[in-house]
């Protein structure tokens, strides 16, 4: 059962940032899951629309210059992770969930992706791109068929599966609050992984073992391997 780091170890570390994502890989995840937003031809690591929780800025990712993005403190002294920098934290055998919170320009995306990749040794094929934006999924998949994808879904599970199926995805990533057995079945049934967000209690990690769930996005992939190895 995969183990993939929530904004990387964001329990022990600033979520979102290079300090949580090494600290997942020593701790052994899987892999780690982050947040990104399209910003002049960048690909930046950060979860909310606003800079206030996270960071030491003020306004709006969509309205900030890369320079002031760069400038602030992410958590203890972090920068705001650009998509090369969080991967670069990543041993090349590690998963990476890169969700997608906000993009303008497709195409310019996927080149900045190509872009990161050249920097290091992991394979394309160990990158799941995640969105609840399922048009975005959609256009990408025509341009790039080869990628994976995983269709993120949090109230109407059963449909998230069925667009997932149709766009031929890789996994469906469904909430804690609204899987069950049937829903992980129904899934399996369609060839689908499916991946659970967010999990850190270990009674619920033991319940979706033992229901079949391919892999848990945790805030404690330290205390998940304890559970689940
Ligand atoms: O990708 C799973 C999960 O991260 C989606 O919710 O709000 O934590 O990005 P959120
Ligand atoms: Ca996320």
């Amino acid at each position: 059962m995969w183990i993939l780091a929530h904004r990387g170890a964001s329990k022990q570390a600033p979520e979102n940032t290079r300090k949580a994502f090494r600290l997942a890989m020593e701790q052994q995840a899987t892999g780690i899951e982050f947040d990104t937003y399209q910003v002049e031809n960048e690909i930046i690591v950060i979860h909310d629309r606003r800079l206030e929780r996270t960071t030491n800025g003020h306004g709006q990712i969509n309205n900030s210059s890369l320079e002031y993005l760069r400038s602030l403190d992410a958590g203890e002294g972090e920068q705001i992770p650009f998509l090369t920098d969080a991967l670069g934290c990543l041993p090349a055998d590690a998963m990476c969930n890169i969700e997608i919170k906000s993009l303008y320009d497709i195409p310019r995306w996927l080149q900045c992706l190509d872009a990161s990749l050249q920097h290091i040794a992991m394979p394309r094929d160990n990158i799941i791109v995640s969105s609840f934006n399922h048009r975005w999924l959609k256009r990408i998949h025509q341009l790039e068929p080869d990628l994976k994808l995983g269709a993120l879904t949090s109230s109407y599970p059963e449909e998230g599966v069925e667009f997932a199926r149709k766009l031929n995805a890789y996994s469906v990533h469904v909430s804690l609050d609204v899987v069950d057995e049937e829903l992980v079945r129904m899934a399996k049934a369609e060839g689908l992984q499916i991946l659970v967000f967010t999990v850190d209690d270990p009674l619920d990690m033991q319940m979706l073992r033992d229901w079949g769930v391919d892999g848990i996005f945790t805030n404690v992939p330290d205390e998940a391997r304890r559970v689940l190895l």
